[in-house]
């Protein structure tokens, strides 16, 4: 593990960019030798990708951010005062922007001692780590370059946590994954901590396919951004623009599904793996779902984890909603 530290701020490297280039090689050669095809989220995430998602955040369709924001906004102090935490730690922090919030509450009731944000993408962590160390100067921030599906317990402990995962992150997960995810957390977690789940609550499918087929054609370019980092890394001759963006509600299973659609037989090569890429017109690569929750469905699945639902937090629409659990 690497160490890089300045005055107040640390960041631990438990993936290196060769760990994160050998986990796309294998889930790049299974993922599109499949039928259906599929690659995993974690990729969208280069420093264009995180930027692509800053950009979806503030768009007009996308209300996942600003409701969760709103309830941050009215509940961080309530939250603050049932975690009872020392240290903020953060899983797929991102920009932080709404974790101030909760930072802000933890340090009026005096109680914050350390920030540690983790991310898979370096690029965003740094950007935040260097925002947090100007407006929160006395603050110590232990960041960690890591992959929470393999490096939970790893992470600083610089005090009894709070664990976080906003946005909805956790929607990103289909749910055997969900499960190993949430079991793992909850083997990570020492006596004492707690834990702080976003999650998007399930609605109008029109308001949630809008939130993912936005007018501007941010969420568009967001997907076909994975593309660009699969010829990259790998050597690739795709082209982003032979994809059309493609989201959809799947009502059985409560989740939108992003998907890349061949607009064209394409006939390509990963020259990395030396992989040949062959998709037929119209064929669909399956890049992210976006499970939606309710309430009674998310408890069982904490339970199932060895955590329970202490208390839940919404908006007065019931779009978003915060849960915080222990074991
Ligand atoms: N929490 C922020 C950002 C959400 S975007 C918010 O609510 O706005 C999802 C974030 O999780 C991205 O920053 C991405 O880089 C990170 N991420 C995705 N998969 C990850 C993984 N397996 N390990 C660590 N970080 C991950
Ligand atoms: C990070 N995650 C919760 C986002 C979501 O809404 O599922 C990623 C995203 N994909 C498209 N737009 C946003």
């Amino acid at each position: 593990m690497t160490t890089l530290s300045t005055p107040g701020a640390s960041l631990d490297v438990l993936l290196t960019p060769a760990d994160l280039r050998a986990a796309l090689e294998r889930d790049a050669r299974a993922g599109l030798s499949a039928t259906p095809k599929w690659l995993p989220p974690k990729y969208f995430y280069d420093d264009r990708g995180s930027r692509l998602f800053e950009e979806i955040t503030r768009l007009p369709e996308y209300y996942p951010t600003r409701t969760e924001h709103a309830i941050l906004s009215a509940y961080a102090t309530d939250i603050a005062a049932a975690a009872d935490a020392e240290v903020l730690l953060e899983l797929g922090s991102g920009s932080s922007h709404k974790t101030r919030l909760l930072l802000n509450a933890m340090a009026r009731q005096a109680t914050l001692a350390a920030y540690v944000p983790v991310d898979v993408s370096v690029g965003a962590l740094r950007d935040a780590m260097s925002s947090l160390r100007t407006d929160y100067p006395h603050l110590p921030l232990h960041g960690a370059v890591a992959d929470f599906d393999a490096h939970l317990a790893l992470l600083p402990a610089p005090g009894r946590r709070l664990w976080v995962l906003l946005g909805g992150t956790i929607g990103n997960y289909p749910p055997a994954e969900r499960a190993v995810l949430l079991a793992a957390l909850s083997a990570a977690m020492r006596p004492g901590e707690a834990f702080l789940l976003g999650i998007d609550l399930v609605k109008d499918p029109k308001r949630l396919v809008a939130a993912y087929d936005d007018a501007a054609g941010v969420t568009a370019a967001f997907n076909r951004n994975v593309i660009s980092v699969l010829d990259r890394e790998l050597d690739g001759d795709l082209d982003p623009d032979d994809f059309e963006h493609v989201a959809l509600w799947d009502a059985e299973n409560e989740w939108i599904e992003m998907r890349l659609r061949a607009r064209r037989p394409i006939s390509a090569r990963l020259g990395a793996l030396d992989l040949p890429v062959r998709l037929d017109v119209e064929e669909e690569i399956r890049t992210e779902i976006s499970a939606k929750f309710r309430r009674e469905r998310l408890a069982e699945e904490l339970t199932a984890a060895g955590l329970h639902v202490e208390q839940w937090w919404t908006d007065p629409m019931a779009d978003f909603a915060l849960v915080l659990a222990r074991r």
